[in-house]
């Protein structure tokens, strides 16, 4: 049986203006970038696209997951378009590029990376998300949602195909350990951890049935982590497996109709409530935000990526976009002050230490 990879992999390359949204012909750059690594066949198939200010290059191959071919040739594209985003004069031009030089895998250099290798079904659609102005762990809620919560996903209690459940890989991102906890028996568990998403984060989610494998898998990189101090927010991005044993489409995309609360947004070092948006309003604007995200749909076929579509260009997202505004409003309204602000945990990887350090010798007994 022949296998498929799909990688996103994405990078916050430099913008205009400021975090708003990536310069459409550095977009233009990297698909003809991509269109010769198809000439050249080293991928299947290929889609650039942006969330926000955040590069998001979908390639699909058969070099399986960390693939030093494809992970060089992601990385020599951000390397390319950041050195051009420079010339440019673009905002924060190699912002997640936080290494100088390949070292065989893009994993811990700044951009982020989910990746999956499958064995095509007859008909295998495929969803794709990204986030801009938040973390990894922002993809807890949704995912959760998709794969373990019935209130959301029909398929749990009316599938039999569904019905065993999902195996959720969770990560500890500051130790870099995982554990796995499968749903519906340690849902309890799984939700002690990963209700905490600046800390636990899932990176994957597998079918309980060994023929259909892998259902999803999220990228969990950590700029801050990597780089010791704060210089972007990670934005990061998801594929998930639809039908047939994994949840519809219809479910997938369900799970981001709350305008959950999430980090980030000004600064990262807000909250505010994640909106879905079509990729026409694939842009950060009000506050840096509100903090956003897009999403992709295909069928799969012998790497071809067939019969896009933007899943939240759809009016039945409206309510959502709504309420999102208003949550933004009433929250902004708090200004500097928690829970608006984040606590100082979460602030520990922002620009406010720097600011606190002056003030430490004015302090008396
Ligand atoms: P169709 O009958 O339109 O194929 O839909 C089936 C389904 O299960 C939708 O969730
Ligand atoms: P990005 O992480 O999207 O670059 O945003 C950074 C920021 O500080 C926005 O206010
Ligand atoms: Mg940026
Ligand atoms: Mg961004």
């Amino acid at each position: 049986m022949v296998k498929t990879t799909i990688s996103l992999i994405k990078a916050d390359i430099g913008s205009s203006p400021g975090h708003v949204t990536v310069y459409e012909p550095l977009m233009v750059r990297a698909e003809e970038m991509m269109e010769k690594a198809k000439d050249e066949n080293l991928i299947f198939d290929f889609v650039v696209f942006n969330a926000g200010d955040d590069t998001e290059l979908l390639l699909t191959h058969d070099k399986g997951v960390d693939s030093e071919e494809i992970h060089k040739l992601a990385w020599d594209t951000f390397m390319i378009l950041g050195k051009e985003a420079r010339e440019i004069g673009l905002y924060g031009a190699g912002q997640d590029l936080l290494k100088d030089t390949f070292s065989g895998n893009i994993k811990g250099m700044g951009p982020g990376c989910a990746e999956l290798e499958i064995e095509e079904r007859p008909a295998e659609p495929l969803l794709f998300f990204a986030m801009d102005k938040t973390e990894p762990g922002a993809f807890n809620y949704p995912i959760f949602q998709m794969f373990a919560n019935p209130f959301n996903t029909a398929g749990l209690i009316i599938d039999s195909k569904l019905h065993a459940g999902f195996k959720f890989s969770v990560m500890d991102v500051y130790e870099a350990k995982f554990v796995d906890l499968v749903c519906p028996e340690e849902m309890y568990d799984l939700l002690a951890l990963i209700g905490a998403p600046g800390k636990y984060v899932t990176k994957y989610v597998d079918s309980k049935n060994p023929d259909l494998g892998r259902a999803a898998a999220i990228s969990t990189d950590k700029l801050a982590l990597i780089a010791g101090k704060y210089v972007g927010k990670d934005d990061p991005v998801a594929i998930v497996r639809s039908q047939s044993g994994f949840p519809a489409v219809g479910e997938i995309v369900e799970a981001f109709t709350l305008g959950h609360l999430v980090s980030g947004w000004m600064r990262g070092s807000h909250r505010g409530p994640l909106m879905p948006v079509s990729l026409d309003y694939s842009q950060c604007v009000r506050f840096d935000g509100p903090p956003r995200v897009v999403g992709l749909g295909f069928q799969l076929k012998n790497g071809q990526l067939i019969g896009g579509v933007d899943l939240f260009d759809d009016p039945s997202f409206d309510a959502t976009r709504d309420k999102c505004n208003e949550i933004a409003e009433y929250i902004r309204r708090h200004g500097p002050f928690e829970p608006s602000r984040l606590p100082l945990s979460e602030m520990e990887y922002t620009t406010l230490p720097a600011v606190l350090q002056k003030l430490e010798d004015r302090f008396r007994e």
